[in-house]
Formats: C-alpha cells, sequence, structure tokens
C-alpha cells in the first residue's frame, strides 16, 4: 500500500489498522477452516480418501526421509484441526474484529493501551498457527474444542487477558453515558471464555507435547461438557449476539426494537446456559439429578434465546422491504432464523428420549452446523459485509452482485448440511435400535454407514458450496479494497 493511501485510511478517532487485520484474517481463515470441513466431509462420504494426501506426500518427499505423512491427514488428525480453525481462527478472529470496531464506535474513543493492541492481533494468530501445526502431528490433550497443550494453552491465557484489557479499558474512557448493549454480550463472551479456559485446562505437564487433566473419571466429563457448553453458549452464542445488536440495527438503519428486551435478554441468556452443559452426558456416569438439571435448564433457554431472536427479527419492522435490495440484510436476518432454528433444536435434543435417539449420530452434526454455518458463519459474513467498505473508506462493497450470489450459495450449501444431517442422523437412531422379533439388533453398525452415504455425499456437496462462497467473499472483498470505486458501487451507495 502506498504511503498515501495509508494515511488516507488512518480514522481520525478510531483505531481501525486491528480491525482490518482481523478482518482480512477472518476471511482467511473462515476458508482454511471450511476446506478442511469439506475435505473431511469427503473422508467420510469416500473413506479411501483418508490416505490419498499422505500417500502423495510420502512419495513427493516422506519415503525418502523416512516420515511417514499419512499420520498427518488422516480424518483423526484433521477433524480437530477443522473444529479448531473455525471456532477459535474464524469465529475468534471475527469476534475480535468486530467486537473492536463495536467498541470504539459505540464508546466514541480510540481502543485503550495501544501498545497492547497489536499483541493482541500476532499473539492469537500465533495461536492459531501453534494449532496448525501440533494439531496434525497429533499434540492433543483429547478434550474436544480444548486439544490444545499446554504451551499453546500459557499463550491463549496472555492474548486473552491482553484482549480484555484493551476492551475493558476502551470502555472505561467512553464519551458515551451508557455502555451499549452489544458491548456487555462481548465482555460477557471475554469473561466467561477466560474462565472456561483457565478451569478446564488445568493439566500436569509430562512433556512439551503432553499433559494429563487435572481431573480423572466422571468429574473430568462434567468439567469438559461444562466447558464444551459453554463455548457454544458464550463464544459462539453471546459473542455473536453482540455482533447481531450493533449489525443489524446499523445495516436495517433502525434503532433496536426493544432495548428493555435486549437487558432482560442478556441476564437470562447468561444466568441459565451455564447450568445446561449436562446434557452432553446424559445416560452416563454422571447423577441422574445433574443430567435432569441439564435438561430442564436447556428447555427454559429456549425462552431467552427466542427473544434475542425475537429482538433481532422486529428491529427490521418498517424495514421489511429492504430484504428485496439489501443481500447483507438477508445475510443478517436469515442468520437469526437459523439461531431461532437451531435455538429450538437444542432443547428439543436435550429431552432425555429424543436425546436417546440423537446422541452419537449424524442428528448432533446437523445441529452444530445450523448453528454454526446458518448462524455463526451467515451473521459474521453480514458484519463484515457492513464493514469492509467503511474500514478502506469505501462507499460500498466492489459488486452487491456477488454478495447476492454468496448469500444465496451460503443458504443452499447450509440447508443441503443439515438436511442431509437430519435424514442421516433419524435413519441412523432407528436403525441402532431396531430390534427383530427374536430380540436381537435388526441391522449391524455397518448397514446403517452403509445408508448414509448418499447424505454424506449430499453434506460433502453443500459444504463445498458454501466454500464457494467464501471465495466469492474473498474476491469482492480484494476487488473493493485494490480498485477504485467502479459506477456500479457508486449505484450501490445511492441505492
Ligand atoms: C464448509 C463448511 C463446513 C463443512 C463442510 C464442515 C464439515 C464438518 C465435518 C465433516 C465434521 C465432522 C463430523 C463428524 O465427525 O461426523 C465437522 C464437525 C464440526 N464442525 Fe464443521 N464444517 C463446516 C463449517 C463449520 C463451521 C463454520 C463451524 C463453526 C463455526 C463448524 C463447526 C464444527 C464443529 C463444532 C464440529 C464438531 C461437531 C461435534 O463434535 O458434534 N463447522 N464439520
Ligand atoms: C438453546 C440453545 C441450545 C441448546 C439447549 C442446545 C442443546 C444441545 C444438545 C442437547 C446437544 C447434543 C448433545 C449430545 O447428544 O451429545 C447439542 C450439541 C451441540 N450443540 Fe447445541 N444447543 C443449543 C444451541 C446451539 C447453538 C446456537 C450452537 C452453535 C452455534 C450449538 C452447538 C452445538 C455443538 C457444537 C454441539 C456438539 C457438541 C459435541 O458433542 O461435540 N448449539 N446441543
Amino acid at each position: 500500500m502506498s504511503h498515501s493511501n495509508a494515511s488516507a485510511l488512518e480514522h481520525p478517532t478510531y483505531d481501525y489498522d486491528v480491525v482490518r487485520k482481523f478482518t482480512i484474517a477472518t476471511v482467511i481463515w473462515g476458508i482454511v477452516g471450511m476446506a478442511v470441513g469439506v475435505l473431511i466431509a469427503a473422508y467420510l462420504t469416500w473413506p479411501e480418501l483418508n490416505m490419498v494426501l499422505g500417500n502423495a506426500m510420502n512419495a513427493f518427499i516422506g519415503d525418502s526421509i523416512g516420515v511417514d505423512f499419512r499420520q498427518f491427514f488422516h480424518f483423526g488428525r484433521l477433524r480437530p484441526l477443522h473444529t479448531n480453525a473455525v471456532i477459535f481462527a474464524f469465529g475468534g478472529s471475527a469476534l475480535m474484529a468486530t467486537s473492536f470496531y463495536v467498541v470504539q464506535r459505540t464508546s466514541q474513543v480510540r481502543l485503550a493501551f495501544a501498545p497492547l493492541v497489536p499483541f493482541v492481533f500476532w499473539g492469537w494468530q500465533l495461536v492459531i498457527l501453534s494449532a496448525v501445526i501440533t494439531l496434525p502431528m497429533g499434540w492433543t490433550s483429547s478434550k474436544e474444542y480444548a486439544e490444545l497443550e499446554w504451551p499453546i494453552d500459557i499463550l491463549i491465557t496472555f492474548v486473552w487477558v491482553a484482549y480484555i484489557a484493551v476492551f475493558v479499558g476502551t470502555i472505561r474512557r467512553r464519551k458515551t453515558k451508557h455502555i451499549y448493549v452489544g458491548n456487555w454480550f462481548y465482555l460477557a463472551f471475554m469473561i466467561v471464555i477466560a474462565i472456561l479456559h483457565l478451569v478446564n485446562n488445568a493439566e500436569i505437564p509430562v512433556t512439551i507435547g503432553k499433559s494429563y487433566s487435572a481431573y480423572a473419571g466422571t468429574v473430568d466429563a462434567m468439567v469438559q461438557w461444562w466447558y464444551g457448553h459453554n463455548a457454544v453458549g458464550f463464544l459462539l452464542t453471546a459473542g455473536f449476539l453482540g455482533m447481531m445488536y450493533y449489525f443489524v440495527p446499523k445495516q436495517a438503519e433502525r434503532p433496536i426494537y426493544s432495548y428493555r428486551l435486549s437487558i432482560v435478554h442478556f441476564w437470562a441468556l447468561i444466568s441459565v446456559y451455564m447450568w445446561a452443559g449436562g446434557h452432553h452426558l446424559h445416560y452416563s456416569t454422571l447423577p441422574d439429578w445433574a443430567q435432569n438439571a441439564g435438561m430442564v435448564m436447556s428447555l427454559i433457554l429456549l425462552a431467552p434465546s427466542w427473544g434475542g431472536m425475537i429482538n433481532g427479527m422486529m428491529t427490521l419492522s418498517g424495514a421489511w422491504h429492504k430484504l428485496r435490495t439489501d443481500p447483507i440484510l438477508r445475510f443478517l436476518v436469515v442468520s437469526l432464523s437459523f439461531y431461532g432454528m437451531s435455538t429450538f433444536e437444542g432443547p428439543m435434543m436435550s429431552i432425555k428420549t429424543v436425546n436417546a435417539l440423537s446422541h452419537n449420530t449424524d442428528w448432533t452434526i446437523g445441529h452444530v452446523h445450523s448453528g454454526a454455518l446458518g448462524w455463526v458463519a451467515m451473521i459474521t459474513i453480514g458484519s463484515l459485509y457492513h464493514m469492509i467498505p467503511r474500514l478502506w473508506g469505501r462507499e460500498a462493497m466492489w459488486s452487491t452482485k456477488l454478495i447476492n450470489v454468496h448469500f444465496w450459495l451460503a443458504t443452499v450449501g447450509t440447508v443441503f448440511y443439515i438436511v442431509a444431517m437430519w435424514v442421516n442422523g433419524i435413519m441412523q437412531g432407528l436403525m441402532w435400535r431396531a430390534v427383530s422379533a427374536d430380540g436381537t439388533l435388526a441391522y449391524s453398525f455397518v448397514q446403517a454407514v452403509d445408508r448414509s452415504f448418499f447424505g454424506y455425499a449430499l453434506r460433502t456437496l453443500g459444504g463445498a458450496i458454501f466454500l464457494v462462497g467464501m471465495g466469492l467473499m474473498a474476491y469482492n472483498f480484494w476487488r473493493t479494497v485494490k480498485e477504485p470505486v467502479t459506477s456500479e458501487a457508486s449505484a450501490n451507495a445511492a441505492a
């Protein structure tokens, strides 16, 4: 970038540099994480693919240096790479980008503790890079979503403390009277993730790449799913609700439907989420009362979740016509519908009798991705399209048509993915429990795998479609930043 361009981008009031960096990181890690998702989806469809990359690398270099590359590329090593890349690299960078943008604009001041800011960005990228290297190598604590080993956990702790310090410091020096509700959600996400990280990763190091959990047996499982569920509740939900509370009203050019509802929503959501993790351990050695408490709290959770969704949706009242011409708003609104859908499905799946059917089947995977693709990815994409022109001093994105194409690819891709998983999941659940007249199982496990083939192929296709959409976003982003504003863009801005 030339010097004159760089100074033109210097915002007089706000520190946009770090926001721009995190925005770029979000798109890159989104593409990487989803590409790995498509790859492992293909592995599950055509298992022989598990060895293709490893064999190719062996022929290229592995055989001559005596390293078997097949170990680095199979499903078991790449699955945690996918989950970490999409949740912490894509989702984490999106939350850091938007929280730094929102906190400055709603507080009307620059970020506090300026020297810490680059550390938050580069430290987080170092965490991600360490994950990209160590997970395929098989370094894992074996705790889902907390696989990273202890040296990386320590780095995460430092970065996170710096992140909170910058965010809270900025709120403290705000020029506005109120702390906008979006910031409440962001702050809850930051504080709870800090607590979860410290408690669940209490571990005893053995070597640089191996540690053992400080907890044992059922207690270990309970702590893990208290962590796992609240990572969903506070990272994948509360953080993105912070995003929702800023970008939906902004893009719709309407104030939030009800400020009072947003406060009730906030306190209800954060106080109920904490107790629901037991639904991950139904019919396990966790005491029955704790399982039941998890179930009841999950059912109650429907109310605050839908309160939030309704607050977002109703913000559009009087502005629904904008959906016809504004694909960015469409992303935001459809993400809220998926949020509503997955937070209806979740409480249903937490009912023990329903869970007896859904647990361990692809239904869970469908639920996860209706939240992950439909809600998390779509609200992020919509928010990024809103921010990018403002961050780079452009009137609008280079092409609104491409945003529209992206919207349809993302929607169709998500629907293919989740419908395939629902059908597979319910079929698997029913096949596993079916018994013949003589009391023996009617189907072997492998028969259920065999029948799942079509669903797996459809899921891979859906994922690939979603990924192509992300590629279009990267292209549109690049053109927006690189090119002078086109006549289409000015027309868009005027529209
Ligand atoms: C192109 C898009 C994507 C594809 C094709 C994809 C594919 C997959 C596949 C094949 C699995 C393993 C399923 C299994 O073990 O049976 C998986 C797991 C998972 N993915 Fe994705 N994924 C995508 C996007 C995302 C995104 C954006 C997120 C989060 C923001 C996400 C979060 C997860 C999580 C949390 C799991 C673990 C689920 C569990 O253990 O129950 N995925 N994904
Ligand atoms: C009211 C809200 C929700 C409730 C009560 C809920 C409930 C559940 C239940 C019962 C399971 C299945 C547990 C099992 O059988 O193992 C589950 C799994 C999961 N849910 Fe939700 N869910 C909710 C919302 C969401 C949202 C919005 C997302 C994503 C953004 C999400 C992500 C996940 C993930 C990643 C898993 C898989 C965990 C694993 O086994 O690895 N959930 N949820």
